[in-house]
């Protein structure tokens, strides 16, 4: 095994070599362990290395350190030592046996063997080792089977999973992702059911993270390439309830006088994944630079509002009037509470939820120029990431509906491209100013110019006059004489 691991070059980097040796001077022994490990067999990329020591971690970066002249960034309190070694970062810990306090993810620490990391450790795929070892460099120690679990596309703990997760809850979390995230469509990655028994048992744990914490896992979940794989898993543990339960409440399907509607949990993650997908092959395309995570965030809330607008009609069967409107309002309140930004990224997941069947009831109707300007002028910039949206929406169980309806949703496409083209409204500034208002008419500031403003934007969205200057000031001095303005020196 060591032999294929050198031959792979798996520990081709040279700190690997220098700190062999600067260990063996030292008197320790060192592992590569953790992520590095397994990102090896699965022909993955790893940013970062981690080296676990019997004996010091602060000691031997230091002493690495010093050869290099590396800066090496001390953690005291971890017990921790990161230096950059030829653009990689290197990170030293003790080996450890830890135990936990209850109430909380801070682990109480010991020196400990190798052995005693690697059984404390999330996962048998993240808790194998390589030697640094002179006498067997390279050698994989691996003592909980992780290399099996691997090939397998298994996801165990190492100790009891009750342990694993009491002692940090959080490993829940990173379970799921790393499900998600390893699965590709040849293979996936499986929870083992005593895992998943466990978290489900464990649940109420999570009430220890930080929300933070919960929500950096939910991204890396939304950028895997089928983020569905993990927000089933999540409601099938019972985690979703605690972390989202808004987006669980869209479960489930009612059925009045014989009329159903569609479970709109399967949606919504159809749509994530559509969207994932869509946002690959734009990507590949050369049409988009990179995956966006506020895209998705977007798709994961889009029928958010769906359970407080369904009505039954006897007439018609089920309904969601306003679910976009209900949607939007929520956004806010669901970025507070899992503690994310309440910026400019909430506001664009907020506007996409807003609008985003405004495309789709564009397909429906005659798509007018008009109706086409208004969804310009509303979007904005956002137009394209919505229409990546709308068009992932589309989901039927009927493929023939889907194809028409994509066609029809074609044709909205090409007005967009027509009517921007022609009357730039995608970043549309009304060519009448309120100083301008206020100058030609000799008013102050007050409720008349917004008027006025607001009667020239909507006769150009709706084709009345052209989005130039001439033909808006023209409009603005013909409503400003029915409004009783004189225009000044006049
Ligand atoms: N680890 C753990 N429990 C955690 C977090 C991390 O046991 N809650 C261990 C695992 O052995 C993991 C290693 O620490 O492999 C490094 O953690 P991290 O950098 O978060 O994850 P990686 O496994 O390197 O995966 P990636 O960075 O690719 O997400």
């Amino acid at each position: 095994m060591a032999d294929t691991i050198l031959q792979n070059g798996f520990l081709d980097h040279p700190v690997f070599a220098l700190v062999s040796e600067v260990a063996e001077e030292s008197g320790v022994r060192a592992f590569v362990i953790g992520g590095y490990v397994r990102d090896c067999f699965l022909g993955r990329d790893s940013k970062d290395i981690d080296i676990v020591v019997e004996g010091s971690g602060i000691a031997l970066a230091e002493a690495v350190a010093r050869r290099t002249h590396a800066h090496v960034s001390v953690f005291r309190n971890f017990g921790t030592a990161m230096l950059k070694y030829e653009g990689t970062e290197v990170e030293f810990v003790g080996a450890r046996r830890e135990s936990y306090n209850r109430n909380s993810r801070k682990p109480i620490v010991e020196d400990g063997s190798l052995e005693d990391d690697q059984r404390r450790r999330d996962f048998t795929i993240n808790a194998m080792a390589f030697s640094l070892q002179k006498a067997d460099f390279g050698a994989l120690v691996d003592p909980f089977g992780g290399i099996r679990d691997l090939a397998a596309g298994i996801i165990r703990t190492p100790l009891d999973p009750d342990i694993t997760y009491s002692d940090d809850p959080l490993r829940m979390l990173r379970a799921i992702r790393f499900a998600a995230r390893l699965s590709t469509p040849e293979r996936s990655f499986v929870i083992v059911p005593e895992s998943l028994e466990a978290m489900a048992r464990m649940k109420d744990r999570m009430s220890i993270l930080s929300k933070e914490r919960i929500a950096e896992e939910l991204n890396k979940m939304l950028l895997t390439e089928r983020p569905s794989m993990a927000f089933r898993l999540l409601d099938q543990t019972g985690l979703l309830e605690y972390i989202l339960p808004q987006l669980r409440r869209l479960k489930g399907v009612e059925t009045v006088e014989g009329k159903g509607h569609k479970d709109n949990f399967s949606h919504t993650l159809q749509v994530v994944d559509q969207v994932a997908l869509q946002e690959r092959e734009e990507i590949a395309a050369g049409k988009r630079a990179e995956v966006n995570l506020w895209l998705r965030w977007a798709a994961l809330l889009h029928d958010i509002g769906k359970p407080g607008s369904k009505r039954f009609d006897p007439a018609v069967g089920w309904t969601f009037h306003g679910h976009e409107v209900i949607g939007a309002r929520m956004v806010p309140g669901i970025f507070q509470e899992l503690k994310m930004p309440l910026n400019e990224k909430m506001k664009y997941v907020q506007k996409l939820v807003g609008l985003h069947h405004r495309p789709v009831a564009l397909v429906d109707e005659e798509v007018t120029d008009s109706a086409v300007r208004r969804l310009l002028f509303d979007a904005g910039d956002d137009i394209d990431d919505l229409m990546l949206l709308c068009n992932a929406d589309i989901t039927s169980k009927n493929p023939a509906k889907v194809v028409r309806l994509r066609q029809n949703f074609e044709r909205v496409r090409e007005k967009l491209v027509e009517v921007e083209a022609k009357d730039a409204i995608r970043n549309f500034k009304n060519p009448i100013t309120g100083e301008y208002v206020m100058a030609t008419f000799g008013i102050p500031p007050c409720n008349t110019i917004g008027q006025i403003k607001e009667r020239v934007k909507d006769a150009i969205l709706d084709g009345e006059i052209g989005n130039n200057f001439e033909e808006a000031d023209a409009l603005m001095r013909s409503y400003a004489a029915s409004l009783g303005l004189k225009v000044v020196g006049q």
